[in-house]
């Protein structure tokens, strides 16, 4: 695990779901203030692409079937139970860049 780049700073507004690939890992990451958080950018249903999804409700929304993920630990809404839990990493805003670790 170590951190690596994956978007500018400038790029990761508040109150939006936004995508990032490193390599051929993708990933989903929502901004609250100094604080990024991250997820899979895969749904664990059918592989929808997380960082394409809608924030409703403080939970992000899989844009393929609606599936609900706790954006903050990757956990998934009992109520959508065709998903389960994705993964969740630690970044780190620094040098202007959001960083991810994994
Ligand atoms: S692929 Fe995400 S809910 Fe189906």
């Amino acid at each position: 695990m170590a951190f690596q780049k994956a978007l500018m700073e400038s790029e990761v507004s508040e109150g939006k779901v936004h995508k990032a690939r490193i390599g051929k890992k993708e990933f989903a990451l929502v901004r609250m203030g100094s604080v990024v958080y991250c997820i899979d950018g895969r749904c664990t249903h059918e592989g929808g692409p997380l960082g394409e999804g809608t924030l409703e409700n403080g939970e992000l929304v899989c844009p393929l079937h609606e599936g609900r993920f706790d954006f903050k630990t990757g956990a998934a809404n009992p109520e959508t139970d065709w998903v389960t839990d994705v993964k969740s990493y630690k970044t780190k805003v620094e040098e202007g860049y959001v960083w991810i670790d994994f």
